[in-house]
């Protein structure tokens, strides 16, 4: 199964489809990592704060697969914004993967109130720039965020991972990408389970339509929308069933009512809001 690449504002490419390890407890993460690799995910999404960065680090270098076939991102934690702690922080992570260099390095959180996010965004372009991440991005940043990261910067980041699933869907910050040339990363894809998604009727049948899970039609809506996403399951059958969704293609139709699932209200948000976490 070949899984679609995207091309960042770095020039390096990035598979459409990848695997989440947030909630990945540290003795299952090498476990879940290496089902993971053998399912045919070459993306893996960590952070420092999962905790389990050794444990993919170790399915990564059991797995024989070479570096190049691998896109693996990692993030600064809130706590490492300031001064030069991330230069600390990136190298902390990279030894804990056993890595050289990441695909993608991203500041977690912009913690406003702290206000050491444009620190952060600087010291990852020096990241960048030293060559240990290919590519450099935010997450759960707003456009509010982004704007300042641009103005005292110049630098766009290469992608934007925030909450983003049918009753979520953030337009603001996907038309600041869709300007900017920043690409949207949905975390929280199948609503971390946390609202009954696939029992929605616009869901089910667009899942029946196609013969399909309704996790599947819901992956595909995010696929189709030209969005980087990458699920998490710790169950391989549930791998197996999230990385099968080339088979089929939504219709317009099907896109259009998932589409008007978001009560556009922010009353659909399953996690914190960026400006209430400091
Ligand atoms: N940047 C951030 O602040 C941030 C925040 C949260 C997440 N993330 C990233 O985004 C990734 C994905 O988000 P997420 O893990 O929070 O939520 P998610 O992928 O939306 O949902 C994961 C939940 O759905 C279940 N699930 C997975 N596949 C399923 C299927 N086919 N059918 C039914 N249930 C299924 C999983 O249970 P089982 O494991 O039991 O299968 C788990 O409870 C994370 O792993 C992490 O890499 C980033």
């Amino acid at each position: 199964m070949t899984v679609p690449t995207i091309t960042l504002n770095s020039g390096f490419t990035i598979p459409q489809l990848g695997f989440g390890v947030f909630l990945v407890p540290a003795d299952e993460a090498e476990k879940a990592v290496s089902e993971a690799l053998e399912v045919g995910y070459r993306h893996i999404d960590t952070a420092a704060i999962y905790k389990n960065e050794e444990g993919v680090g170790a399915a990564i270098a059991k797995s024989g697969i070479p570096r190049d076939e691998l896109f693996i991102t990692t993030k600064l934690w809130n706590d490492r914004q300031s001064g030069e702690q991330p230069h600390d922080a990136i190298r902390e992570s990279l030894d804990k993967l056993g890595l050289d260099f990441v695909d993608l390095y991203l500041t977690h959180w912009p913690t406003p109130e702290k206000n050491t996010f444009v620190n952060a965004w600087t010291k990852l372009i020096e990241i960048r720039d030293a060559g240990l991440s290919r590519s450099i991005g935010v997450s759960n940043h707003l456009p509010e965020h982004l704007d300042r990261l641009v103005a005292e910067t110049g630098i766009v980041p290469a992608v934007d991972q925030i909450e983003l699933h049918p009753a979520y869907q953030q337009r603001d910050v996907l038309a600041w990408g869709a300007d900017k040339g920043m690409k949207i990363e949905s975390w929280g894809p199948l609503g971390q389970g946390k609202y009954p998604l696939f029992e929605n009727p616009a869901v089910v049948a667009a899942a029946e339509a196609h013969g399909v899970t309704p996790a599947q039609a819901v992956i595909r809506w995010h696929l189709q929308k030209g969005i980087i996403v990458f699920p998490k399951s710790t169950r391989k059958e549930r791998m197996v069933e999230n990385f099968d969704v080339f088979g089929f293609e939504l219709t317009d139709a099907e896109i259009a009512a998932i589409d008007a699932l978001d009560p556009l209200d922010g009353s659909g948000r399953v996690g914190t809001h960026p400006l209430e976490f400091n």
